[in-house]
């Protein structure tokens, strides 16, 4: 039996495999302990806070597509008091990194969001949003503008001493463009992709299905966009990149580490198979196995290779 290593390093993080939760679709990690061992993870990843508590939009908020869904949630999150009061002591009884996801309104409220959360025992990384693609009627400039990238991403840098991963938007001509700007503002890594603005019209109300009309796009339908972005992405930075967008097992997530990721994250996948992230780190090893792969970060970015 070859000796096979799968730990990764995010910056300082080192994490003991690359599989980690995709925020917003794993709940605050106890909605799914039940289902697997959370210490089996490299990362939870939990759901978007924000400083105050948050309702969200109004529903109906998620739709079924072809190959994916369409989720217009609204960052409803309980709040960061709440996280650290209620959520935090049950995810530190586990042996994994726990990565809390934030975004704000301002640039004072994510500069405020990541000082509140960086004290905190238990919390190992910051993954921040500037995606947010169901703000302001499908638009958000804090992951579209490059200024305003370098400003926010910049002044979060200053606040905290902890990993601090940016999470990109896809909804941007030019994705290596962004990366660049976050890398130099301070990202200790990227996180590629978050969803795809899209729409579901009901023909027979010819109205649009989601009451907030458009949602992002999430699961397989965005994987060879999400591939493709990584692929770019890794080219345009030297900080490590975290590849999500439609992985559902094992080989989608191979496909996300030959492209340039030094770590996957899960998302959509969970909601179908609450054992999902398990299963996709046993189709990494079992991959491994079989091509004697002994080290994981052998295969990053291997499809670069002329
Ligand atoms: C219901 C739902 C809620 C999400 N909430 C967040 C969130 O709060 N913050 C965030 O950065 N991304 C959020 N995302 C995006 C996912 O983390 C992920 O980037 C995206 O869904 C692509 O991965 P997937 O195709 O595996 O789902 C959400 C996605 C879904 C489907």
């Amino acid at each position: 039996m070859v000796s096979m290593d799968l730990s990764v390093r995010i910056g300082s993080l080192e994490l003991k495999n690359p599989v980690m939760t995709a925020s917003g679709t794993f709940g605050y990690g106890e909605e799914y302990a039940e289902f697997l061992d959370l210490s089996r993870l490299g990362a939870v990843v939990v759901k978007g806070l924000s400083l105050l508590p948050k309702e969200g939009n109004p529903p109906p908020r998620i739709v079924e597509t072809a190959s994916g869904m369409l989720n217009a949630i609204g960052l409803q999150n309980i709040g960061i008091q709440r996280f650290i009061d209620e959520k935090i002591p049950f995810l530190r009884t586990y042996d994994t990194k726990v990565i809390v996801n934030f975004f704000g309104d301002s640039i004072e409220e994510y500069v405020a969001a990541a000082e509140r959360l960086s004290s905190v025992e238990g919390i190992h990384g910051l993954e921040m949003n500037i995606s947010c693609p169901n703000k302001q009627a499908g638009w958000c400039i804090f992951g579209t503008d490059p200024r305003v990238t370098t400003e926010v991403v910049g002044a979060v840098r200053k606040a905290t001493k902890l990993p601090l991963i940016v999470k990109l938007s896809p909804n941007v001509t030019d994705i290596s463009l962004m990366a660049k700007v976050a890398e130099d503002a301070g990202a200790d890594a990227l996180s590629v992709i978050n969803t795809l603005t899209g729409m579901v019209i009901d023909i027979k109300t010819r109205r649009p299905k989601l009451a907030n009309r458009t949602g992002g796009l999430s699961g397989p339908a965005i994987k060879p966009v999400a591939v493709r972005m990584v692929y770019e992405v890794f080219k345009a930075v030297k900080v490590p990149v975290i590849g999500m967008g439609g992985i559902m097992h094992g080989d989608d997530a191979i496909e996300f580490l030959l492209a340039g990721a030094t770590a996957v994250a899960v998302g959509t996948a969970n909601f179908v198979n609450p054992n999902a992230t398990i299963d996709i780190l046993d189709g990494i090893m079992a991959y491994m196995k079989d091509g004697k792969v002994e080290d994981i970060n052998l295969l990053r970015g291997a499809a670069h290779a002329i």
